[in-house]
């Protein structure tokens, strides 16, 4: 309807503005033409704004997002910085001194960390935390000035800290055998934190703590990084020392015995020079009780196809020493005492295949134990239930509870980076 209209108008002009220029070309008249000449200024100025127009609203639909865009960045930029975002009521928790947990509209739970004004290490570790990306750092969303003395610093949500989780957990089962699979989990996301922070922002936490560690839907991140002005080289071992020094004191608080694989990892991981650690989450304390035995059979494997195999015997040897395991056989003493059965060898060759006391003939057992595990019936009864990979993998570590940890370092110092898939621990 409108169109049509606006389409006649533009004909009347058009038609007018011709016939005047008809009269007004070929008239003689003074006046008339001093009249036509101000009617023909008039069309051109009505037609050009008619057709100015049209160009316009064809447009309009783009100007229109563009300034709303331009409104949104704007409006989403000041809040990043000053605005508070929008709170539901009554939906404040306190956690612990300046510390609250608030339900936040369109975001969901937050953490609110109020500080003073003047409080430099708060804003330098919100500053470093929001420069990072990583699911083991704890995000800072925005920051805005609670009241004149006051900056709120608002980050995502966390149920508590690590200190918190120790008072609610148990960092193993009630025979002290097996380490909670939480706190292992705990324990490797850490290191993939502090793995970020050195090999992708090339820096230092700085300052590792059981209030700096956060559970998260049960996986932990880290916060609270603390600027390192004057870092040297030996600031590399700090992350990994306040680390080795928490694993102790969480036991030592809990008045437990540190477990002998957790002990040689934890003094693994404050003397190796960070930049060896790569390969840390793959330690042999993350995987499973399959994926152990798989560990064990791979090992032996690089060892006899790998090709520094004679530094590597070297190597396994000089730092397990000899150990009288084949004293600690139970279940697998038809592994052990096979070389006895085999009654065509020369006493030379039975000597072989004989286990000794040393780290290599016990590597070699566990392999013999796992490879041949389904030709061997191990338990007496005929009716019982087959072994499970835990009962097995539990078996081989008591016979020599050093063995895996070093394995794993021998390993790495040989340029194989073990790497299990589908690990337990996510
Ligand atoms: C280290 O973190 C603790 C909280 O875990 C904090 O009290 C302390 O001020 C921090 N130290 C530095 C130097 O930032
Ligand atoms: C010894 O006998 C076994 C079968 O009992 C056989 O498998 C093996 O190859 C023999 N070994 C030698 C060296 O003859």
């Amino acid at each position: 309807m409108r169109g049509d209209r606006e389409t006649g108008a533009v004909n009347v002009l058009v038609s007018v503005t011709l016939i005047c220029t008809f009269v007004y070309v070929y008239s003689d008249i003074d006046v008339l033409k001093e009249i036509l000449h101000k009617i023909l200024c008039w069309c051109a100025v009505a037609l050009a704004s008619v057709l100015l127009k049209d160009v316009l609203q064809s447009r309009m639909d783009v100007f229109r997002d563009l300034s709303r865009e331009l409104c949104h960045r704007f409006n989403s930029g000041i809040k990043g910085l000053l605005v508070p975002p929008k709170r539901k009521r009554d939906l404040v928790k306190r956690i612990n001194d300046g510390v609250y947990q608030v339900n936040v509209e369109n975001i969901g739970h937050v953490i609110y960390n109020v500080a003073p004004r003047g409080d430099a290490l708060s804003r330098e570790s919100y500053n470093l935390a929001v420069a990072c990306s990583n699911e083991f750092v704890l995000k800072n969303i925005c920051c805005f000035n609670q009241n004149c003395n006051q900056v709120c610093y608002v980050m995502e949500h966390y149920e508590h800290n690590f200190k918190q989780w120790l008072q609610e957990n148990a960092l193993s089962d009630q025979q002290g055998k097996n380490l909670n699979p939480d706190f292992l989990q705990i324990l490797r996301d850490v290191l993939r934190g502090i793995a970020y922070l050195h090999h992708v922002k090339k820096r230092c936490h700085g300052n590792l703590s059981e209030t700096n560690i956060v559970i998260v839907n049960g996986r932990a991140k880290v916060t609270g990084m603390v600027n390192d002005i004057s870092k040297t080289s030996l600031d590399d071992y700090s992350d990994h020392l306040h680390l080795a020094t928490i694993i102790r004191r969480s036991f030592g608080t809990k008045q437990h015995a540190i477990p002998t694989e957790l002990e040689l990892f934890v003094t693994y991981i404050s003397t190796e020079k960070p930049s060896r650690l790569l390969n840390i989450e793959n330690h042999p304390i993350f995987l499973s009780p399959l994926q152990r035995l798989s560990y064990r059979v791979i090992a032996h494997t690089i060892l006899y196809f790998g090709k520094s195999k004679k530094s590597f015997v070297l190597a396994l040897n000089n730092k397990l020493g000899k150990c009288k395991w084949k004293h600690n056989v139970k279940t697998f003493h038809m592994v052990l005492n096979r070389y006895k059965t085999l009654r065509n060898l020369s006493s030379k060759q039975r000597k072989i295949f004989q286990y000794k006391q040393s780290a290599i003939s016990y590597m070699r057992f566990c392999r013999n134990v796992v490879v041949h595990l389904k030709d061997n019936n191990f338990n007496r009864d005929p009716g019982s239930k087959k072994l499970t990979a835990k009962e097995v993998e539990e078996e081989l570590n008591g016979y020599w509870p050093q063995f895996m940890p070093i394995l794993h370092e021998i390993l790495l110092d040989h340029d194989h980076l073990m790497i299990v898939h589908d690990a337990v621990l996510k």
